[in-house]
């Protein structure tokens, strides 16, 4: 079942991805709680009386397709956050606001109480410039922020990113990271800042003290069959961004079998959600839709990814993922305070991977971060096993679910936050949606730890499945 959200979905449109987003950021419609109420409210005296009892009302209320005020949704996060509004009442909150959704204020002022539930940063104020940050949505292959980092860093843009890990199918930039010998991800806010400031890039992960509301309630809801809606996927990815305190973000939506919104018209809805709680944080915000019915590029898994994200950035990556990748550099370079638009953006892009410059950048990030950046110290899987097709054809579907569940049982992925992964092992799709291949023709090298896991029959089942 697709995420819920307050319009019915279909796949019923054309299948060009377009971006939607604002060229502006005024009309600040709504403004944050004012100061002594926020104090009163984290000081945890508002509220605190009765508080089951409160909880109870504003969980009615949503159940009977009500209203909150800004102030009781603050009440809500900010108590959940603090363990005054227990588990139970705070799952049952998201199950009401699952069948009856949440205003667009209510959404902002969701998204309002879980940044104020942390420490926020001021990434701009700190470098004296104009800041921008991405985020995608999660996906099989999606390597994105590897290569749009030292890119955009090599045009003079400061890149500083606050990054995850990855969970089930999807991976996660920090698990790719860390397949590269030495590099440290576990930077303290002043490493950050200065890293960003001297090399031009970090991407390091995010701080426990950031929107710790949203660590919290994500845990819950993933445990309450509470993820799939709109609304708090928005606020959740939202909070995190306006955290880290941004003026231009570029969201890459993903859509399809790999992706939460399974549908076009449910990643529009989410599109239009994010944008609209940037504009009233006053923040610009653009969103890319992207294809996630296939990996993105050719290499699924850790040190796989990274090599082809190097190789991306060298100019000489697969057709997809480096369409993506200028896309999304050409925007953010849009919205930095360069003064250039998209086509200028995107031309500064396609120089700098061509002209060796985002190289240079790339390896000096690797470096500055512990790490080295020469491809060949990368892990490598003992054994690599083609899967050939048994006859000729057009592949019409190579699902991006499936395969991302493979890469997770050859060892690539964790099904809970505690299991330890091998950065090696992965697959490396040779062909994709709409090839011409003959009878025998490699389809794909499976990178796997032994011969068992790495038995053809075995990832084809669960390519399939
Ligand atoms: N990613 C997030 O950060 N939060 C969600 O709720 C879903 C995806």
């Amino acid at each position: 079942m697709g995420p819920r959200s307050s319009r019915p979905s279909r796949w019923n449109a054309p299948r060009q991805l377009p971006a939607i987003g604002l060229d502006d950021a005024d009309d600040l419609a709504h403004t944050f709680i004012g100061h002594d109420r926020r104090r009163e409210i984290e000081r945890g005296q508002a509220g605190r009386r009765g508080h089951a009892l409160r909880a109870a009302e504003l969980i009615e209320r949503k159940r009977n397709g009500g209203e909150l005020t800004d102030t009781e949704v603050a009440e809500l996060v900010l108590g959940y956050t603090r363990g005054d509004v227990p588990d139970y009442q705070m799952a049952a909150w998201c199950m009401a606001v699952y069948f009856k959704g949440l205003t667009g204020r209510e959404t902002y002022a969701l998204t309002d109480a879980m940044v104020r539930s942390g420490d926020t940063l001021d990434l701009g104020a700190r470098l004296g410039r104009r800041t921008v940050d991405k985020h995608s949505t999660g996906g099989v292959g999606d390597k994105t922020s590897l290569a749009v980092g030292p890119i955009v860093a090599a045009c003079g843009v400061p890149f500083g990113k606050m990054s995850g890990r990855g969970l089930g199918h999807t991976g996660g930039t920090l698990d790719k990271l860390e397949s590269i010998p030495g590099l440290r991800v576990e930077l303290t806010i002043a490493e950050f800042v200065s890293q960003v400031r001297e090399v031009g890039l970090a991407i390091v992960g995010q701080t426990s003290d950031l929107v710790p509301a949203d660590k919290k309630l994500y845990a819950l809801r993933d445990v309450t069959a509470t993820v799939d809606i709109v609304p708090l996927i928005a606020s959740s990815i939202m909070s995190k961004k306006l955290a880290a305190g941004p003026d231009a973000v570029v969201l890459d939506v993903k859509v399809g079998d790999g992706a939460f919104m399974k549908t076009l018209d449910d990643a529009r809805i989410l599109a239009e959600q994010m944008v609209d709680l940037g504009k009233r944080a006053g923040r610009q915000v653009v969103c890319l839709l992207t294809d996630m019915d296939q990996p993105l590029g050719c290499a699924v898994g850790n040190a796989l990814e990274v090599r082809e994200a190097a190789e991306t950035v060298a100019g000489e990556g697969p057709s997809d993922f480096t369409e993506l990748v200028l896309a999304a550099c050409a925007r953010l370079l849009a919205l930095s305070d360069l003064g250039i638009d998209l086509d200028e953006g995107a031309r500064r892009a396609k120089t700098a991977m061509e002209d060796g410059s985002a190289t240079t950048a790339y390896e000096r990030w690797i470096r500055a971060q512990g790490g080295d950046p020469d491809l060949s110290v990368l892990p490598r899987a003992p054994v690599v096993r083609e899967i050939v097709a048994p006859r000729a054809g057009v592949v019409t579907r190579l699902g991006a679910h499936p395969i991302g569940i493979a890469s997770l049982e050859l060892g690539g992925g964790r099904r809970t936050k505690e299991d330890a992964i091998d950065h090696a092992v992965g697959i490396v799709c040779r062909a994709k949606r709409g090839h011409v291949i003959e009878a025998g023709q490699v389809l794909a090298d499976v990178h796997a730890r032994d011969d068992e896991s790495a038995n053809p029959a075995r990832s084809s089942r669960e390519a399939r499945a």
